[in-house]
């Protein structure tokens, strides 16, 4: 990997859009939402969140994200529809607005995480119960589970973070009807199975990850993102058995090496969090790429400059 191309484009990554012609913008943490009717123009920058905190941007980053998930959305199109229409630019797709479903499918084939919603905070404090799934005694941290498990998150508002909850609850609260939610547990499971097959191919495990679902006339979609390395965890596979019996962390290539430095810095989501340092966001960026090369099997179309003015230059051929 030429880390000095990510050196150059740490001055223009892509921190955020403001094209006023574009449609009614939504900005989330990751993407800039432009809403035009029942189309989407979703912009992924390269801004970087984790513990659901805005941290900074990370040299290709949102190119990496958008290059990986169309991989993916191809790679499960038999599965169940996607919201893509197009890909105009790199950074951009035009998709489908979708009804959102309010909750975040997650998946998860081991036990694992830092946050203080994931699977391993919760078996460490000694539950054994986590969102209507049985955990076995005596596992260790990053052990397999016996089968994956499904843990619904409620999205939560601008700023709060997502909570799990079990199936019983989503129904209790009427955010989804117990066949919906059955449908979606399936095509959640399905994805999952496809992912891990696919990693197994490319020599990664895939941990778990999450997926969002809307519908659209009528139908489900999935959309959002699709097995990215924001959504999901990968691990290295050749060494992690060797690393698991002498209790080493795996070798991560997803957001999680973010996530592991900020907790050594001593952030875990409250209060400022540090500045990321110019060589953990060309470590990260290397990162993320290292990951789409691995699955799409061709190095990344990279241009060093700024992002903004590309692509406004696309989806406005007569602004520049
Ligand atoms: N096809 C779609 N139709 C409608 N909404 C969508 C579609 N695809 C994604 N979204 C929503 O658009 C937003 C994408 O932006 P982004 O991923 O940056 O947001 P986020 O930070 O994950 O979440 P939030 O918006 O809650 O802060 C998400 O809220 C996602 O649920
Ligand atoms: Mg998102």
């Amino acid at each position: 990997m030429d880390r000095d191309i990510l050196k150059q484009q740490l001055e223009y990554t892509l921190d955020k859009t403001n094209f006023d012609d574009q449609g009614e913008l939504y900005r989330g943490k990751v993407r800039d939402n432009y809403i035009n009717d029942d189309i989407i123009t979703m912009v992924t920058t390269d801004r970087i969140s984790a513990f659901d905190r805005v941290l900074g941007t990370v040299p290709f980053k949102g190119q990496s994200l958008v290059e990986l998930a169309d991989w993916w959305f191809g790679e499960t199109a038999d599965i169940v529809a996607n919201h893509v229409l197009r890909r105009p630019h790199p950074n951009v797709w035009r998709v489908r607005r979708c009804q959102p479903i309010q909750v975040e499918m997650v998946v998860r084939g081991y036990l694992t995480g830092v946050t203080s919603t994931s699977a391993w905070t919760a078996y460490k404090r000694g539950d054994r119960e986590f969102c209507g799934n049985e955990m076995p005694d005596g596992m260790r941290k990053n052990e397999k589970f016996p089968e994956p498990i499904l843990t619904p998150s409620t999205k939560a508002a601008q700023g709060d973070h997502d909570e799990s909850v079990p199936p019983s609850e989503l129904y209790k609260r009427k955010i989804l009807e117990p066949g919906l939610y059955k449908e979606l547990a399936r095509i959640a499971m399905r994805l999952y199975e496809r992912g891990v097959s696919r990693a197994t191919d490319h020599g990664l495990i895939f941990v778990d990850t999450k997926y969002e679902f809307g519908i659209s006339n009528g139908k489900i979609m999935l959309m959002d993102e699709v097995n990215t390395p924001d959504s999901s965890r990968y691990w290295m596979v050749d060494d992690y058995e060797a690393r698991f019996e002498k209790e080493e962390e795996p070798r991560k290539l997803d957001k999680e090496y973010v996530r592991t430095w900020l907790v050594e810095q001593g952030f875990t989501g409250d209060g400022k969090p540090p500045k990321l340092t110019d060589e953990l966001r060309v470590e990260a960026a290397a990162r993320y790429m290292e990951v789409v090369e691995n699955f799409t099997g061709e190095p990344m179309q990279l241009e060093v400059g700024p992002v903004d003015e590309s692509i406004y230059s696309i989806l406005n051929p007569f602004a520049y």
